[in-house]
Order: C-alpha cells, then structure tokens, then sequence
C-alpha cells in the first residue's frame, strides 16, 4: 500500500503558473493506492473504475503515468481520503500514490526516500496531472511529494522551508467542486484581455509570498495572517473567488482567525484560515453556518506553552 499526502496552498495559488512562487503545505491526509502487473490497465478509484483503452481521464492518466515509468500494465486500487475538486489537491495526491504504488509493484528493491527515486515519482505524478490539468504548475504534486511546507517555483522546483512554530489551520469546504483546469483557464483568458492587470497582480503576489516565508521562518503569524488576506484580495481581482469563499473567511475573519483566503483554484472548494493557537472557535462559527470544516496542523516543532 502506497500512500501520499493532499496539500494546502498557503500564498501563490494562480500566480505560480505565471512563474512566480507559492507557499504550499502537506496535510495528513490524502490518497493510498495498490498496484499489480496485469495484462490491461485497470484503475478502480472508489465507485469508479476504467480499463485501458476506453479514452476516459483516468485511463489515459494512468497510461501517462506507467508510460513515465516505463512499467508495463497494471491493476491498480485508489482511494482518496479527503474530498476531490475541493483545491485539497487530490488528484496530485493520487498521482503521487499512484506512482509510488506501481514503483513498488514493478521494482519492490527500489529504496522509496532515494531522491532518484522520488525524482521519478514526481515526473510519473506530473504526466497524471497533464492528463486532468492541462497546464499543471506542479505544486500540487510537489507538495503532495515532499511533505511539510515547501516554497515552489516552476523553474527551481520544491525546496523545503524550516517553519518555527506548527500552523494551525481552520479548513472549510466553502462552495462545490470547481474545476482547476477550468479556473486555470479563466486566469489565462483575463491575462489575453488584461496583461497589465494579471502582471501587476502576480508581481504583488510574489511579494506577498516572498514575505510570507520570512514570517513563517520567524514564527510571525499574525503577520502571516495579514499576507494572506491581502491574498485573497489579489486573487478576487483574478474572479477566482466567489461569494460562498469571501462568506466563509469573513466568519473565519469574526471568529478570531489571523487571516483566510482560498486554497487551490478556487471558484468554490476550500477555505484555509490561520488560528492563533486554537482553530476550535473557527470551526465552531462554520459548523453554525452548516459548513463541512476540519483542522489541520501543519508542520514546526511543538509550540511552547
Ligand atoms: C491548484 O492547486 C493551484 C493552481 O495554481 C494551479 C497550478 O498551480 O497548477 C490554481
């Protein structure tokens, strides 16, 4: 059984398809997969399921995956453990487990934390992506991949970020299932009509993430709140967000949270706020407004009391 982490992104969401960074975080949650050679291909991902050949996503996902791994056909068992098109990142997650699933079925030597391995891993998980996404940035997989927090650029990759104090996240299901390639290619469609408007908006992005790490560097939470709200703006004026999102972070906002934006895509899915100390009293006023929330702690070492 292959296992692998879904993702929040912190800062940068959009943007880091245009080249600037983002801040992401794993959860402790996310997708688990089995994998065996088989004379077809064969994917069964809870009550669904497709055979090689019938031209489905999750057909050619697959075939894109083995074909990335040079591994000949295989059965393969998926579950996710949290909800798809929700901005969780569960179909990276799924890649990833995928991947690391049909790995251990065609070489069970292979040592999985080996970073030739894990580079394979990540390749395998991104052509599962291209398949669902189109134009994936491939944050969702990295994070999904390395685990903890990690800042992402599509020129230099993942790389780890030391984080001084755990984050306590509020996560709220805000608005249904979107679509990350249909809100990717809304963006792109504003940037053909606007180009000064996306530009000036990803270069404020930027800054804001870029300050973002400094203060999740330093334990400065409150101010990390700020940066994400002022997030939220930015990604309002890209109209990936939408009333059911800024209703969920106004409560958010009301019940003490230092901040609260989007994760993901956007255009529905989920919420992220940032507690000081205890998500609870978020969780609370969202259980109020019959919103579907859970915590998440993500990463640091144990805060002091
Ligand atoms: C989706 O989790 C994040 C987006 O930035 C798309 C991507 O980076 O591929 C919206």
């Amino acid at each position: 059984m292959a296992r692998a982490a879904a993702k929040v992104i912190l800062l940068g969401e959009h943007a880091v398809v245009y080249g600037a960074p983002a801040l992401a975080a794993a959860l402790d949650r996310g997708a688990r997969a089995t994998a065996r050679k088989a004379a077809t291909d064969r994917l069964t991902l809870g009550e669904r399921g497709s055979v090689g050949g019938d031209g489905s996503e999750l057909a050619r996902g697959l075939e894109a995956l083995r074909a990335s791994l040079s591994a000949p056909p295989q059965e393969v068992t998926a579950e996710l453990e949290m909800p798809a098109g929700a901005g969780l990142g569960a179909s990276a997650a799924l890649g990833v487990a995928i991947a690391r699933a049909v790995l251990e079925s065609v070489s069970p030597a292979l040592e999985p934390g080996e970073p030739a391995v894990r580079a394979r891993v990540l390749e395998a998980a991104a052509a599962w992506e291209r398949v669902f996404h189109g134009n994936p940035s491939g944050i969702d997989a990295a994070a999904s991949e390395c685990g903890g927090c990690i800042r992402y650029t599509r020129a230099a990759g993942p790389e780890p970020i030391d984080m001084l104090l755990p984050l306590s996240l509020a996560i709220a299901v805000a608005g249904p299932p979107a679509s990350t390639r249909e809100m990717v290619e809304s963006v792109a469609r504003l940037a053909e009509r606007r180009p000064d408007l996306v530009g000036k908006t990803v270069a404020g992005i930027t800054s804001l993430v870029d300050n973002a790490r400094l203060c999740i560097e330093a334990g400065d939470l409150p101010g990390l709140g700020k940066l994400m709200d002022l997030n939220q703006m930015l990604l309002a004026g890209l109209m990936v967000s939408t009333p059911g999102i800024e209703a969920a972070c106004d409560t958010a906002r009301r019940a003490g949270a230092l901040g609260a934006k989007l994760t993901g895509a956007g255009g529905g899915g989920c919420v992220i706020a940032l507690a000081d100390r205890d998500a609870e009293p978020i969780l609370a006023a969202w259980r109020a407004e019959d919103l579907h929330c859970f915590a998440a702690t993500v990463g640091g070492p144990e805060r002091p009391a």
